[in-house]
Parts: C-alpha cells; sequence; structure tokens
C-alpha cells in the first residue's frame, strides 16, 4: 500500500527566525474541559495539529458548534448532548480521555471508548479511574466494545492521593472535580506547566482551584461554569525540538514565542554538552556551528525534571558528542524504538533496561526509516536533517498529530523537505 513519507535531504545548515505555537499537550485537555462550560469559549493559538482535528470532531459529535479561524478554535456548547463516545476519532488520540473527566464532572455520566495514542509501553489508566471513583462514580468497563461507563447519583469531594504524579490523572480528576459537590484535594499531583493552563481556562470559567502547580492541589466544587477566552501557553517540547534541531544544523537561529523556564532542564543539559545559545526574553538564540560536543547523561522524570517527550529527539543529538552518552527513561521505559530506526541511518546506539547508550561520534547518511511514535518521528527530522543524503520518513501520521507545519517551519529556515507517496 502506498503512504505518504516526509522526505528530507541533510546537510543544509538552518539560519533565521521560527515561532513556536501554542502547547499540543494543553491543547487537547483544552477542548475537551469545555464540555464544562454553558456557554462559548475561545481558545487562542491553537496548533494547526490533527490532534485538534479529531478532538473538534468529537465536540461536533457532542452537539457543540465548532468553529476555527486562524489559530482561534470558538467552541459553542450550549446544545450540548451527552451522548456516548465511541466513534473512530477517540482512537486517534491518548486525549479523548479528558472527555471522562468533563462529561463526568458536568452530567455525573459518561460513556467512551478507550483512548487510543502513542504506543509507549502499557499506558494504564488506573489512576484516572482511581479518582473518579473517589469521586463517586461506578465505573463498569465492556470488554466487547471496549468502552467505559461512568455513573455517578452524587459527584462530591474526596481526598485522592496519586501514586504517580499522572499528568493525564491530575487533569481528568480536576475535571471532574471542578463541578462535584465539596472539597477534592489532589496530593501528589503532577505540575507540568499544561496543567497550570488548563487550571488557568477553568478558573476563567468559574472553577475555584488553589495550588495547581505544587504537590497538592485542592478545588472547591462549583454549581456551573461558562465560557470566556483563553490563549494557549507555548509548546515547551516543540521549542525544545527546534532547539536540539538549531544545536545540530544551524548557523545562527532565533526559535521565538518560548518560556525559557519550562525548558531549564534541555537547557542544562544543551549547556553540558556544549551548545551555544542565548535566551532574549522570550526568544532563545542558538548558534550551532560547535560541534566538539561532550556526552552526558540524563534521566526523564516529571516536570521540572527532564521532559520524557524531548529524550527522543536529544538522543539524535547525542550521536554527535565525543564519548558515550546514557539516555534513561523513567517514565515510558520502552520509549527506545527510535534507536533502531536511528541505527539504520549509521548511528551506534545500544538499547539496556529502561534506557540507552548513545556511542559518538557517527555521520549519519540517509535512508528510509519509520516514525513509531510521535517523538521518533521529531528525533528521525532532527536525524534526517543532520545526515547525507535523502532521509524517508514513513507513517508520517504520528508527526502531524503534533507538530504544527513543521516541514514549512523548517523549509523557512533552509532545509530540504518534501512529502510523497511511496510503497510500502
Ligand atoms: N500511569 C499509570 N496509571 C495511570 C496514568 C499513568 O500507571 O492511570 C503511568 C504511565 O503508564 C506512565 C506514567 O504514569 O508510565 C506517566 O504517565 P502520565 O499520565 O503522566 O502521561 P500521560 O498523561 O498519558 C502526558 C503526555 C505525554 C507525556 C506524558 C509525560 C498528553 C496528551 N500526553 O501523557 O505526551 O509523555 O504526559 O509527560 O498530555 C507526547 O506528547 O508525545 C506524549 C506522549
Amino acid at each position: 500500500m502506498a503512504q505518504e513519507c516526509i522526505a528530507i535531504e541533510g546537510g543544509h545548515p538552518l539560519n533565521g527566525t521560527v515561532r513556536i505555537s501554542g502547547a499540543k499537550n494543553a491543547t487537547v485537555a483544552l477542548i475537551p474541559a469545555v464540555v464544562l462550560a454553558n456557554s462559548p469559549v475561545e481558545i487562542y493559538g491553537v496548533p494547526e495539529i490533527s490532534d485538534v482535528e479529531a478532538l473538534s470532531t468529537l465536540l461536533r459529535e457532542l452537539n457543540c458548534d465548532v468553529e476555527r479561524v486562524g489559530d482561534t478554535l470558538k467552541v459553542d456548547p450550549t446544545h450540548i448532548k451527552n451522548i456516548p463516545l465511541v466513534s473512530k476519532a477517540v482512537d486517534k488520540l491518548r486525549a479523548s480521555y479528558y472527555f471522562m473527566g468533563g462529561l463526568l464532572g458536568r452530567y455525573r455520566e459518561v460513556t467512551i471508548k478507550m483512548p487510543g495514542g502513542c504506543y509507549l509501553g502499557p499506558r494504564p489508566i488506573d489512576l484516572h479511574l482511581k479518582g473518579f471513583k473517589a469521586l463517586g462514580a461506578d465505573i463498569t468497563y465492556n470488554e466487547k466494545d471496549e468502552t467505559y461507563t461512568l455513573k455517578a447519583e452524587h459527584l462530591h469531594g474526596a481526598e485522592i492521593y496519586l501514586d504517580f504524579a499522572s499528568v493525564g490523572a491530575t487533569i481528568n480528576i480536576m475535571l471532574a472535580a471542578v463541578m462535584a459537590e465539596g472539597r477534592t484535594t489532589i496530593e501528589n499531583a503532577a505540575k507540568e506547566p499544561e496543567i497550570i493552563d488548563v487550571a488557568n481556562l477553568l478558573t476563567k470559567m468559574g472553577a475555584k482551584l488553589r495550588g495547581v502547580g505544587t504537590d497538592t492541589i485542592i478545588i472547591d466544587g462549583v454549581k456551573e461554569m461558562h465560557g470566556t477566552s483563553h490563549e494557549i501557553i507555548p509548546d515547551r517540547i516543540e521549542a525544545g525540538t527546534f532547539l536540539i534541531i538549531a544545536a545540530a544544523v544551524g548557523r545562527k537561529v532565533l526559535i521565538q514565542n518560548v518560556i525559557s523556564q519550562h525548558l531549564d532542564a534541555l537547557l542544562s543539559k544543551l549547556r553540558e554538552l556544549g551548545v551555544r545559545f542565548e535566551i532574549i526574553g522570550d526568544s532563545i538564540l542558538v548558534w550551532g556551528d560547535y560541534y566538539d560536543f561532550k556526552p552526558v547523561e540524563v534521566t526523564t522524570q516529571p516536570y521540572p525534571g527532564f521532559a520524557t517527550d524531548l529524550q527522543q529527539p536529544l538522543t539524535t543529538l547525542l550521536t554527535l558528542a565525543h564519548g558515550r552518552s546514557k539516555v534513561t527513561d523513567t517514565i515510558y521505559t520502552e520509549r527506545f524504538k527510535h534507536c533502531a530506526q536511528l541505527n539504520k541511518m549509521g548511528a551506534n546506539i545500544e538499547v539496556g533496561d529502561g534506557c540507552c547508550y548513545v556511542n559518538g561520534p557517527t555521520k549519519l547518511h540517509g535512508t528510509r526509516v519509520e516514525a513509531t511514535d510521535l517523538r521518533c518521528g521529531a528525533a528521525l527530522v532532527v536525524a534526517g536533517l543532520m545526515a547525507e543524503g535523502i532521509t524517508e520518513i514513513t507513517n508520517v501520521y504520528h508527526i502531524d498529530r503534533g507538530y504544527d507545519n513543521i516541514d514549512r517551519k523548517l523549509t523557512a529556515l533552509g532545509a530540504q523537505i518534501s512529502r510523497y507517496q511511496v510503497e510500502d
């Protein structure tokens, strides 16, 4: 069967300015959060990614009006109907599970299929369900249809301790609790910037939340939530990916619309490697003409630790370092599928138990490789830009789920990129 690939002719140095879009992992929670409102919500800075299309489809299935004008998404939930979400759009992304929390919060009842998303090893949702149960929901799972039904006579506040500071569980429990009766406390809550962004929207919609961004979130339930407008924070993972690209193949690249504090862990690793950059207000200027990179050890952690979503693209950069680097992923111990693809291109990476060792420096050469998941795709884009010859990346849909116009942004910096059909 034919499928689209991204073809990159490597070896062209990049120069110029790139603007970072709104954060994917905030956007995919902000959109389902809108079901809690009784009047229109406008969201600004919405990235052009296929995850937004899938979530918009789900909102339309719920009888919401959805209109996109430029990077603004206008959602009118006035005539919303709480119908089961079982269509193909649910399978397209993990974040469809935020409709669980949102619809349970508003209607005390929701039926939804198991979510899709990147395979990064097992991704259970037990912590989400534990939270919903504590709030008073009865949960049934229909194995035949792979659907969950959650029902609560009374949704009431509860004290919930998360065994792991899960991003998804923290957001989903917030969504379910903002309209529950009484006070909910989430202990060991995740602290990612995207969670704060979602809480900011909820607060503008009338919710009462305190402590978001710390280990303990306190939510006092309200009876009603209303429309508002909200601007999404910049995508720290897209920004991190462009920082890595600029370090690998940039001459002088200015990355705009960045909250540099969100990237502290990456920036400190880049400094250790020997990358030259300067933070100028909400931009970062990178000089990528220095190749005497030193090997580093990186371990992913929940925020503010090193983001798991950036370890894959960073691995590609580490092929330039003189010596042996080690990358450990404590969040997704199986998130190393990119290594085999990079090795096809000439890298020398050994995959261990929850980690990989990158032996450098190695020269990469173009060949056909497969984006096995979104950030593997990003790692391969970095590799394609570095490699000699042409790299064809298949399963492009993974990349399009999370990177806004990546071809256009890279082309504007001087990269040689095209898309065409290839046979499997
Ligand atoms: N976990 C459980 N039980 C749960 C929930 C999570 O055991 O009920 C485990 C997971 O299996 C994993 C760890 O906890 O080992 C972290 O999972 P978390 O819930 O924090 O991740 P997530 O909400 O599923 C979000 C992002 C991911 C990002 C992670 C970690 C979205 C839609 N996804 O996933 O982003 O890697 O947080 O920061 O926000 C990506 O953008 O490429 C991506 C995968």
